[in-house]
């Protein structure tokens, strides 16, 4: 079967490059990206790359070549999906707030709602393809909207449906190398048509060997165990990297000596301030709740412990900055570099700059934050405190700490007690140390937790320096 027309549901961090990366590989197949958000919808169509609403290296180059011939971003979503051979279901899923299963299970609402938006508008035979990431057997719910809806048409030879688990596997900030360059891909699916027709377009630029085929519930699992793994890897390395602090050793020579044993591997060992993201926390606590619904408690609370150890390193962290500083931080200046979750994204979602920057305001600082993409409205709806008039003397600080919005790192170090580094941007390996130096308050203090600076080079200079995992 050959699939001229694609449609996607979600123009996310997922959508967006994934389908600017079919249509680039794909340009004999048109490819939709729907949306309910208007704001979304619009700032992918401005003529201005630099406004699209996702930034990712090397993302503006393809939307620029593939938009208005094989690549289309719209608020139309019925009538995508009534043109569609293959549609893509993916919107986010977010942890439950209230309910059965709050705080762990996740929030099918919109699946289900576009699982409905595809049974109502789909013309002919359309496979619906699940990318978001789901609990284990969503696809059967999505089956049985779909079917239901067979039975209502009146003609209902007129519409058929096939269902395929296809998660995506990207990390932001690399999602276009991923995307162009995956270890592998998974369909999970039970339907050899529909199975080779999604296998046929990714076999445009995959190796047939790296595109896996497996039942429905194992690719969903997979895609949730893959996500557990690496983020055990983090609480694993950071639980080390607490203890190599408190003995003298240090967690890079840890990692580097256990990482170059080939069963364990080199990558994901990088100690931080903990992991954020949108997915890590929300897929362990689903298969936590997972788990605990198959009555396997134990499972479920080995799982549970990766996220808990997660929690209690970013207060760690906020924690230890207070007590270097005397014990208290309140009416002093902190600089913050980095609140995205990791670097070359504007993501924010579950950063660990959120909950250590909220600390440090509770305890009375005043922290002057720096991020190379991260909006100074988006760090507001974040922290859910307003940021400080940009006009504010800094003697009229009280001892109700705040933050304030900075662009220019340089003119904000005067006075200020310590700089803290909680993303790994490129330009915060190379700070203008000999001017940190003489603006900043003795003693100052540099921590760095994403292990960026040299630290022989700052030796040389009048600051205390702090790094994670670092017990030397
Ligand atoms: C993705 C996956 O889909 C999610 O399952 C995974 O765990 C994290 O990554 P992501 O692309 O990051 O989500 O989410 P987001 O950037 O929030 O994008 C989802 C989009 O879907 C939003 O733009 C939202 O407006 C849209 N949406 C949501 C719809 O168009 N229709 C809906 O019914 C619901
Ligand atoms: C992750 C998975 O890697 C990806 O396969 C899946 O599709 C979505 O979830 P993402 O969250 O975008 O991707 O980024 P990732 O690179 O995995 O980083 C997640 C968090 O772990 C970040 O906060 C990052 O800084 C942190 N991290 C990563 C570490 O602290 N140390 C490491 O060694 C690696």
């Amino acid at each position: 079967m050959q699939i001229k027309n694609i449609c996607c549901i979600g123009a996310g961090y997922v959508g967006g490059p994934t389908m600017a990366v079919i249509a680039y590989k794909c340009p004999d197949i048109q490819v939709n990206v729907v949306d309910l958000n208007e704001d979304r919808i619009s700032r992918w169509n401005d003529k201005n790359l630099e406004k699209l609403p996702i930034f990712e290296p090397g993302l503006a180059e393809i939307v620029s070549k593939c938009r208005g011939k094989n690549l289309h971003f719209s608020n139309e979503v019925n009538q995508k999906i009534s043109n569609s051979d293959m549609v893509f279901i993916s919107v986010n899923t977010p942890t439950k707030k209230y309910g059965l299963g709050a705080g762990k299970a996740s929030d099918l609402k919109w699946v289900e709602a576009c699982a409905r938006q595809v049974a109502n508008n789909a013309t002919g035979y359309t496979i619906v393809v699940e990318k978001s990431t789901l609990p284990v057997r969503t696809a059967e719910v999505i089956k049985s909207i779909l079917e239901a809806s067979k039975k209502d048409s009146k003609d209902s030879s007129a519409k058929t449906f096939d269902v395929l688990s296809n998660p995506e596997f990207l990390a932001e900030g690399t999602a276009i190398n991923d995307l162009l360059n995956p270890d592998r891909v998974l369909i999970g699916g039970e339907n050899s048509l529909s199975i080779d027709a999604l296998s046929s377009i990714y076999s445009r630029w995959v190796v047939k060997e790296k595109i896996l085929h497996t039942n429905i519930w194992s690719s969903e699992l997979a895609k949730l165990t893959a996500n557990a793994f690496l983020a055990q890897r983090i609480s694993s390395i950071n639980a080390i990297g607490a203890l190599c602090e408190a003995t003298g050793a240090d967690v890079r020579e840890v990692s580097r000596a256990i990482g170059s044993d080939s069963r364990i591997g080199p990558k994901f060992l990088d100690s931080g301030p903990g992991f954020g993201g949108s997915c890590f926390k929300k897929d362990i606590l689903n298969l936590v709740y997972l788990c605990e619904y198959f009555g396997l408690d134990e499972v479920a609370s080995f799982w549970e412990s990766v996220v808990t150890l997660n929690n209690w390193h970013q207060t760690r962290i906020s924690k230890l900055i207070t007590k270097k500083l005397f014990g208290t931080i309140s009416s002093k200046k902190i600089i913050i570099l980095g609140f995205a979750f990791k670097g070359n994204t504007n993501d924010t979602r579950e950063s660990a700059a959120i909950q250590i920057c909220r600390d440090l305001i509770n305890e009375g600082a005043y922290l002057f934050i720096h991020d190379p993409k991260v909006t100074k409205d988006q760090i507001t709806k974040d922290l859910e405190v307003k940021p400080l008039d940009q006009n504010i003397e800094e003697n009229s600080f009280n001892e109700k700490g705040s933050w304030k919005h900075i662009t220019d790192i340089n003119e904000s170090l005067f006075d200020a007690d310590a700089i803290v580094i909680l993303t790994e941007w490129e330009e915060y390996k190379n700070l203008d140390w000999d001017l940190a130096e003489s603006r900043m308050r003795k003693p100052a203090w540099v921590f760095d937790t994403r292990s960026i600076i040299d630290a022989n080079s700052i030796k040389k200079y009048n600051f205390q320096f702090w790094r994670v995992g670092d017990g030397s």
